[in-house]
Order: structure tokens, then C-alpha cells, then sequence
């Protein structure tokens, strides 16, 4: 299936990332993979900050510094930051094939980087930047988001 939804400031791709766990949740799974793709500063961390919070995790930073931040909430979160991984090397070392084989929900922010390492039933999610000509404040902050997945969910 493929989604596409149009956001106009980062307090609605948020909501995005929030109603996504609601669905999961509901269509009980409690276990998946959310691959998300899109430019520096696009809101991926946003998304993710929705997300968590339907968990009742209120408090998501970005993990670009230390890779992977792990939340407990209802469900656990592991939100991850592959912006400096190169290799499957790199993945091995922090310990990707595990945590993604437990419990909760992973999260990935530049999941280009590890295109071939992605579970084959993951959720992609790809934001990306609007533009309408029009150079006012309110453009810079729209975004479309595309959610794909191989199953219906
Ligand atoms: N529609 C929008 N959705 C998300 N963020 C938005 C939107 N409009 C403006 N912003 C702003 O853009 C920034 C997005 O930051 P965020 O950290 O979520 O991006 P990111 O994709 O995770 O960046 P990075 O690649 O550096 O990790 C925030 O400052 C947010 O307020
Ligand atoms: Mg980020």
C-alpha cells in the first residue's frame, strides 16, 4: 500500500507519526520497522517524536550523535540515526540485528544508508519538501509524506 499525506508545519508530521503507531497498535502489531528517507533537517526526528509519543514517550532527541536512542513507553522505541553509517560493519557493531528482532518498534533516520540491511516487511516513510513558488514562511514548512509498505496494514 502507499500513503500520501500533505503536512503544512512540523506539529502535523507529528500527528502523522502518531496516528501510524495508532494504526500498528490497533492492526496489532506491536513489532515493525519504520525506514524513513528525506533531506537533512526535512522532519524525520519530528516524525519520530509523534510517534513515540502515542507510546507515551514525550521526550525524543536526535540520536545523529549516538546512533541509537531507546525509549520505553506502552511499547519500546528504538530510534536510530544510520547519517554516519557506511557499512554493514558499522551495523553489526552497534548492534542492529538484534535490536531490530526485539521487541517494540525501530525507527530509522537515513535509512539510504542501509537500503540492503532493511527488513524486507519495513514501512517506508519518505518526507520530503514542497515547493509552491511561493517564498513565504508558511511554504517552508510544507512537506508531503509517502508511507509504503508491502502489506496492508
Ligand atoms: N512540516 C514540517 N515537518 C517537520 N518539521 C518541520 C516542518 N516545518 C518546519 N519544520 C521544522 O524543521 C525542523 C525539522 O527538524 P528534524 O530534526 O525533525 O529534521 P530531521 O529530518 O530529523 O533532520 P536531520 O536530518 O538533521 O536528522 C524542525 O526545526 C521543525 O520545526
Ligand atoms: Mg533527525
Amino acid at each position: 500500500m502507499e500513503e500520501i499525506i500533505q503536512v503544512k508545519c512540523a506539529a502535523e508530521t507529528e500527528k502523522v507519526g502518531y496516528e501510524l503507531a495508532k494504526r500498528l497498535e490497533a492492526g496489532g502489531k506491536n513489532k515493525a520497522f519504520i525506514a524513513l528517507f528525506g533531506e537533512m533537517g526535512v522532519g524525520k526526528t519530528a516524525f519520530t517524536r509523534g510517534f513515540a509519543s502515542y507510546f507515551g514517550i514525550n521526550c525524543v532527541k536526535s540520536p545523529t550523535y549516538t546512533v541509537l536512542n531507546e525509549y520505553q513507553g506502552r511499547a519500546k522505541v528504538h530510534h536510530f540515526d544510520f547519517y554516519r553509517i557506511t557499512d554493514g560493519d558499522d551495523l553489526y557493531s552497534i548492534g542492529y540485528d538484534d535490536i531490530i528482532e526485539d521487541d517494540g518498534y525501530s525507527l530509522g533516520e537515513w535509512s539510504e544508508n542501509i537500503v540492503e540491511f532493511l527488513p524486507e516487511d519495513a514501512i517506508w516513510v519518505t518526507i520530503s519538501r514542497v515547493f509552491t513558488g511561493d517564498v513565504s514562511e508558511e511554504d517552508s514548512m510544507l512537506r508531503k509524506i509517502t508511507v509504503k509498505s508491502k502489506k496492508t496494514f
